[in-house]
Parts: structure tokens; sequence; C-alpha cells
């Protein structure tokens, strides 16, 4: 999708970013349901680009696909980071961002930059760790500390665990977005 065919109607968007396998499409699913689930724009073959779920007619989910495919070509590569850096500088209805991280894993390189991007475009963000359900309780600590020493996180920067097997985290991500939309009046 062209960045001439997003949507126009200024509806408010709140996009999902992270890495490959992170747990994107399930989070999404999670939270809409797959039915309600409707994708504006197809995307055929492997081509990389911004899908805008229309949530009821009232705002859009903005799925901007995983980084750290080893297996995309350079060129497609750049060209994509060029319209996703375009897309979190310029569009003005943007809420927020929703960054996802593996709770198992210490991020890498790509988050940091991803969030340090997003920091320039100065985009509201909001870091979601996934698949807490896998990790035992002082684990879990743990994750969440290394999350925010490897973010460089501040030390007050919310955290939201979040599982599509147990339901965790589900209606405080809601409850965060509504609270947006409310503060915009919509
Ligand atoms: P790509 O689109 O391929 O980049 O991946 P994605 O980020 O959309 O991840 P996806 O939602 O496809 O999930 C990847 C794998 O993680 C799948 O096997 C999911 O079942 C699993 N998964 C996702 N969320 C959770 C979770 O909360 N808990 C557990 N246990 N597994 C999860
Ligand atoms: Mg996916």
């Amino acid at each position: 999708m062209r960045p001439k065919d997003y949507p126009r109607d200024r509806r408010p968007e709140f996009a999902f970013v992270g890495r490959s396998n992170v747990g994107k499409s399930s989070l999404l699913n999670a939270l809409l349901g797959k039915k309600a689930l409707a994708k504006t724009s197809a995307t055929p073959g492997k081509t990389q680009t911004i899908n805008f779920f229309d949530v009821n007619g009232v705002l859009y989910f903005v799925d901007l696909p995983g980084y750290g495919y080893a297996k995309v070509p350079l060129e497609v590569k750049e060209n994509w980071g060029r319209v996703l850096t375009a897309y979190l500088e310029q569009r003005e209805q943007l809420q927020l961002v929703v960054m996802l991280v593996d709770s198992r894993h210490k991020p890498t390189e790509r988050d940091l930059a991803m969030l340090e991007l997003l920091d320039r475009a100065e985009v509201p963000t909001l870091i979601v760790a996934t698949k807490i359900d896998k990790l035992k309780r002082g684990q879990r600590r743990q994750s969440l500390a290394t999350i925010r020493d490897t973010l460089e996180l501040d030390p007050d920067a919310e955290i939201l665990p979040f599982s599509t097997a147990t339901g965790e985290g589900q209606k405080e991500l809601w409850r965060i977005i509504d609270e947006i939309l409310a503060q915009q009046g919509a």
C-alpha cells in the first residue's frame, strides 16, 4: 500500500510493531476477535507494507510488518525503512505505537533502533511484553527488568505484560487505547 492509498478519513490510528514472531498477529486477533478483523488492504506475496484494520468505523489498528526478517532482500529492507520512517514521522492521526517485545528474549539491537526511531519521531510509545504466560513468577520480574535495561527505559515507564493464552494485558491495553480516544473527544 502506497502512502497515497492510506486511509484519508483521519480517524485515529494505533500502530503495532515488533520483531517477526513476537506475537503481533496473535495480539491483534486477541484484541479484536478474529471476526472483527477487517483488512482494508490485502498484501499479496511477501511485499512488506502497512496494513490498516478498520475497527468498528472508529479507529484503525495499523500493522507495521515485523522487522528482523533475515530473508528479505536488502533493497526491500531499505525501502521498507523509508516507508516506515515516513509513516511514523508524518502521520498526524497516529496516536500511539505499541511496540511488542518477546518476554522470553532479551531485546535486540533492532528493537533498540526501533525505539530510537520512535523517540526521534516523537510518537507516544507503549512497550508490551508478549508471551508472558511462558514465564514463571521470578523469570517474569527478571524479564521485565531486562527489557527495561536493554531498551534504556525510564524507571517509571510502563511495560505491559501480555498473553494471548491467559488474556492478561488485554483489558489494560484496551483501557489505554480508550483513554487516548477519550482525551481527544473521539
Ligand atoms: P510474523 O507475522 O510471522 O512476524 O509473527 P507475529 O509477530 O505475527 O507472531 P504470531 O502472532 O504469528 O505468533 C508467533 C507464535 O507465537 C505463534 O506460534 C503463536 O501461537 C505464539 N504466541 C503468540 N502470542 C502468544 C502468547 O501470548 N503466549 C504463547 N504461549 N504463545 C504465543
Ligand atoms: Mg504476523
